[in-house]
């Protein structure tokens, strides 16, 4: 039975019920539909696409462009899912005139339903600027890769009595200007407990533990395809960077040892005809037919 698209609704619904919220990135057309197929909630179209997909050593690095191009990929894999669309360094802090046009593309070219932003009190005025221009907005709060030169790396968050009262106080204010969900990145599960229950709108824990109203993990990593760093929230659910080295080892055999393409695999031409051409190659000059062509 074909599923309903799920709604920006569905998701505040389901904190309100004590529902679980299932979310995943997704950064192409062939992942996006599986995913969809699995009935998760939110697909993320993350600007980790920057280092999973593209290579780079970080987030930064990651354009508008690309990130609309793997967005509208991920649109025609997805039926039920809301897909919301990662903002990439640079596409929003600027000033909120490009925020609002940029936010605005992952909706009109990309096909997303939202977009997500990373920062706390300080972001809250472009957040309304996007509501204001019926752009939902998901927050993100924590360790906010793009801000990882300030922070020194992929350190985790909210650590101190300061930090820890900051982050509760920036959830406070996302909430405030209307987000509708806060992705809680790398911080204590306590802390992350603390604004969990502090404000009515979804948090989505990526390394925040189990108190969060939904979770969020990075697709390649969870499947163990990207596998440059293992951060300790990270839970492999799968192998499939080894399964694929084994199906490409068995391929490579096969082609060598001249057992791919069998029989099975490979096209049939009728004998008959084939008598005629072997009697045709017999008569004439091939090179004579070939530039007769030309
Ligand atoms: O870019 C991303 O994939 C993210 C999630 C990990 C939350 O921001």
């Amino acid at each position: 039975m074909a599923l309903q698209k799920v709604t920006i609704k569905d998701i505040l619904d389901k904190k309100k019920k004590g529902e679980k919220i299932v979310t995943i990135t997704s950064y192409d057309y062939s992942f996006a539909k599986i995913v969809d197929q699995s009935n998760i909630d939110l697909i993320l179209v993350g600007d980790s696409l920057s280092m999973v997909m593209l290579g780079y050593k970080n987030t930064l690095s990651v354009t508008m462009d690309e990130m609309i191009h793997h967005t509208k990929a991920v649109s025609r894999g997805v039926s039920n899912a809301l897909i919301v669309g990662d903002m990439p360094f640079l596409s929003y802090k600027i000033n909120q005139t490009d925020a609002v046009i940029n936010a605005g593309r992952f909706i009109q070219e990309g096909g997303a339903e939202a977009v997500k932003v990373e920062g706390g009190t300080e972001i809250c005025p472009t957040i309304k600027a996007m509501i204001s221009a019926d752009i939902q907005v998901m927050g993100h709060i924590g360790l906010t890769p793009q801000a990882i030169y300030e922070f020194g790396g992929f350190l985790v968050q909210g650590k101190t009595i300061e930090t820890a009262k900051k982050l509760i106080l920036d959830a406070k204010n996302l909430e405030e200007s209307g987000v509708f969900s806060i992705v809680l990145e790398s911080i204590p599960w306590q802390i992350a407990k603390l604004i969990t229950s502090s404000v009515d709108v979804p948090t989505i824990g990526i390394g925040a533990g189990v108190y969060c109203d939904g979770q969020i993990l990075v697709i390649h990593d969870m499947l163990g395809i990207f596998t440059d760093f293992k951060p300790k929230f990270l839970k492999y659910y799968s192998n499939i960077g080894e399964s694929i080295r084994h199906a490409l080892n068995d391929y490579k055999d096969e082609i060598i040892n001249g057992i791919y393409p069998d029989q099975e695999h490979s096209y049939e031409f009728p004998q008959q005809g084939l008598n005629k051409i072997n009697k045709w190659i017999e008569n004439v000059d091939i090179c004579e037919e070939a530039h007769k062509l030309i």
